[in-house]
């Protein structure tokens, strides 16, 4: 009889080899993806393998978590539609977007920033709405809130002709496109900065509100025992050309979820001041008591104006 042919040891270059021992698998995969013509997606992916691998190690992971883990995700993608972004709700509440928002934001994330993640909610072509206007489309519980805002360049100059996109969920704890008792499109309006940089609007006091737990996320903030709350907040998309996009949140500051936002959105920056009045007249008339305002300047610094994908229709 023949004998057997020495199988070639894995070799840690594109020409490829076989396994040997659990140390060859790593060196041989990420050798496999050294031909990607684009050098980023390169980058990307062997630094994602080694760090995938390393993580398998460390916790030694067994085959039924490995399935856990691969049916949680095929789930994420189940869970996804036109309405709802469970891949994004995964990767804000284990605070991977914040992460990257700092990343890109505040000079590489040496400073603190006026930037803070997207979430799921944003959707794009919210009305057009004067300055002043009120976003409320529908009947929608809460004190009344009238926010003041400017928007500045780093020196401090006002800036015109800003596209500022404004949404908020309804202090029943819903955005409008999780509730068919709200108008399409209510606590959402697009606004244009005036010569000062100044918008302006009328709204209810925002409430604080679980993320959506129907989906493997849900399951998971169970698993933790962690509660599903974000702190009262108003989202903020502001854009021009010739500045980087402007994406924030403003929270309420009186919220009892500030400090355990489940998606790690809260910096110190973007915890705003909601005043309650009780000893004027509100701006309009109709307004009961109290209400609220808000005054809030954001920075806008130069840069690439680039919308992000919008994560629902
Ligand atoms: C939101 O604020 O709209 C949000 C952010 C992250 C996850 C879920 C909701
Ligand atoms: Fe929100």
């Amino acid at each position: 009889m023949a004998a057997a042919r020495p199988i070639p040891a894995a070799q840690a270059d594109a020409s490829g080899g076989v396994i040997t021992d659990l140390g060859s698998v790593t060196p041989l995969v990420v050798a496999a993806m050294e031909r990607t013509p684009d050098p980023r997606l390169r980058e990307i992916m062997a630094a994602f393998v080694r760090h995938m691998h390393a993580f398998a190690r460390e916790v030694r992971l067994t085959e039924r978590e490995f399935e856990t883990g691969v049916d949680f995700l095929n789930r994420i993608g189940q869970a996804t539609n036109d309405t709802h972004n469970e891949g994004i709700l995964f990767s804000d509440s284990i605070g991977f977007s914040t992460l990257v928002c700092l990343l890109n934001n505040g000079r590489g994330g040496a400073t603190e920033t006026a930037a803070a993640l997207l979430g799921p909610f944003w959707r794009m072509n919210s009305p057009r709405t004067e300055n002043g206007g009120s976003i409320v489309r529908s009947e929608t519980p809460g004190p009344a809130l009238f926010a003041q805002c400017r928007i500045l360049d780093p020196k401090g100059r006002p800036l015109e002709g800003v596209t500022v996109d404004v949404w908020q969920a309804s202090p029943v704890g819903l955005y409008e496109n999780q509730d068919d008792t709200q108008a399409d499109m209510n606590l959402r309006g697009q606004f244009t900065t005036d010569p000062d940089g100044r918008f302006s609007f009328r709204s209810v006091k925002p409430a604080g509100y679980p993320v959506p737990t129907h989906g493997p996320v849900g399951e998971l903030l169970r698993a933790q025992g962690r509660h599903p709350y974000r702190p009262a907040h108003l989202h903020v998309l502001a854009f021009k050309p010739g500045y980087r996009t402007l994406i924030t949140q403003i929270f309420v500051d009186d919220d009892e979820h500030l400090r355990t936002d489940v998606v790690f959105g809260v910096t110190e920056h973007l915890i705003g001041d909601f005043r309650r009045v009780d000893d004027r007249d509100p701006p309009q008339a109709d307004t009961g008591r109290p209400w609220y305002a808000l005054n809030y300047t954001f920075v806008m610094e130069p840069g690439e104006s680039v919308l992000p994908r919008p994560p629902i229709k």
